[in-house]
């Protein structure tokens, strides 16, 4: 059995930790690739809402092993944390159901706070991070300076290790940003404290790549769980608002350990809307600058997002904060379609457009050129990098009132609802195998 990779196709947030609960009712290996604790996966079964930061989604089901790539970057204590919170929820976790990589990458207090210090001295040009530590974390693996899990198997090499990245850290943070009031971190203490978390954690580590191809041989179906979306992605996204890891498809390949050739599908999921939480552009955006007194557009955004009240609504996962909402962006659809190699694509939240009247769907971009000349786009010549300046170009269709929530068959939809989902798929030239309707497991729909 092959490699089934699912990616967000926007900003992150797409619903990808229900679709990968669902889909793992087939698989046998469910494995994070990418970021670490910044992600945020809500999955509710049965009345219970787990909301996962590091350990795949997946592991919820019983006959599942998780597994955390050398690609993800992981802060110790919010995965034992996590553990902890799903063993109390019921869900058994141990070494023989969840596997850690042994060339993944720590957080550590230092990354953390070489976060804030950075973010702080950026002032207006700051990214919007989620403050957890992962560009640094990242930054140290490339600089060839961070610590492995592979580290906390030698706990007197670990404590060392431990302790001169703190206070190396400590001497940097001193030095680069002398304006701002930053206390030194104890350093002995942090070292402790990291070797009792590695003691705990060690029984898990292990050379995932060497279990997941013999599992692959085996037959065995490995789901690989993105973190973030494609725009988010270091390399394809909106640089520099991005995070500081692979989110896209290949990113799979790289953060497990796996030849491109087990490669089966690219599950895309994208939002029936476009939301993004943090700094950078967002051409469909709804009330966002330059709008925010339009009463309307404010209204709009209102209905996308939600008030807060339900744990679905648009405020982020990780950091609470209100997310950025607009119109579906089909320009930058396409584009993460073509950069991860999706093959058919999931829609969720098609629900909370009930009740508008008309919808829009964003087909082409108009910009004006150096003559002064409009141009219209449909593909981005240039990347998604520089989207400043660019005017979305809609299509309007028709709404509909009707509340759906409750529909389970793909007849029973509105008309309206067809034609849209119908027109993102005739538009993205991607087949669209599925909408989500509601926040369960059950409140999703395949199309026929
Ligand atoms: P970082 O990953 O914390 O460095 O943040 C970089 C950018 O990615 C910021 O705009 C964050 O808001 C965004 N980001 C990081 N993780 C997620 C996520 O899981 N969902 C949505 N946005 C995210």
């Amino acid at each position: 059995m092959p490699l089934d990779i699912l990616v967000g196709a926007q900003w992150g947030d797409e619903g990808k930790g229900r679709m990968v609960d669902l889909l793992s009712v087939q698989a046998d290996y469910v494995a994070r690739y990418n970021g670490g604790d910044n992600a945020g996966h809500t999955v509710n079964v049965g009345g219970q809402t787990f909301k996962l930061h590091l350990i795949p989604s997946g592991i919820i089901h019983s006959h599942t092993t998780g597994v955390i790539g050398n690609g993800v970057v992981i802060n110790p204590l919010i995965l034992l944390n996590e553990i902890q919170m799903l063993r109390q929820a019921g869900v058994s976790i141990n070494p023989d159901r969840l596997h850690i990589s042994h060339a993944a990458h720590i957080i550590t207090p230092a990354c953390i706070a070489e976060d804030r210090a950075r973010e702080q001295a950026r002032g207006v040009d700051k990214i919007g991070t989620t403050l957890r530590g992962i560009g640094p974390a990242y930054t140290h693996k490339a600089n060839r300076t961070g610590l492995r899990m592979e580290t906390m198997l030698n706990s007197e090499e670990f404590a060392q290790a431990t302790q001169a990245d703190i206070e190396e850290t400590n001497q940097t943070l001193n030095r680069l940003y002398t304006d701002q009031d930053i206390s030194p971190m104890d350093a002995t203490a942090i070292a402790n404290e990291y070797c009792q978390y590695a003691q705990q954690l060690s029984p898990y580590i292990r050379d995932i790549s060497l279990i997941l191809n013999e599992s692959l041989i085996k037959k065995r179906l490995v789901l690989a769980e993105g973190a973030q979306g494609t725009l988010l992605d270091l390399d394809h996204g909106t640089y520099p608002y991005v995070t500081s890891s692979n989110t896209i498809s290949a990113g799979a390949l790289v953060g497990l350990g796996i030849g491109a050739n087990w490669v089966r599908r690219i599950i895309g999921v994208t939002k029936a809307f476009q939301t993004r939480v943090g700094d950078g552009p967002f051409p469909t955006e709804l009330g966002g600058k330059g709008h925010v007194d339009d009463p309307e557009q404010v209204a709009l955004a209102g209905h996308l997002r939600g008030t807060g009240a339900n744990p679905w609504d648009e405020f982020g996962t990780t950091t609470g904060r209100p997310r950025r909402v607009g119109w579906l962006d089909l320009v930058l659809l396409r584009y993460a379609i073509r950069i991860n190699g999706i093959t058919d694509l999931t829609l969720t939240k098609l629900d909370i457009l009930s009740g508008l009247e008309s919808l829009k769907i964003c087909n082409a971009y108009r910009s004006v050129n150096s003559k002064g000349q409009a141009e219209i786009y449909k593909d981005l010549p240039m990347g998604p990098g520089n989207l400043t300046g660019v005017e979305p170009v809609y299509e309007m269709l028709p709404g509909w009132q009707q509340k759906i929530r409750d529909l389970t068959r793909w007849e029973q939809l509105p008309a309206e609802a067809h034609a849209y989902v119908l027109r993102i798929q005739e538009l993205s030239g991607v087949p669209v195998q599925m909408v989500s309707v509601g926040p369960e497991r059950s409140q999703i729909i395949t199309l026929t």
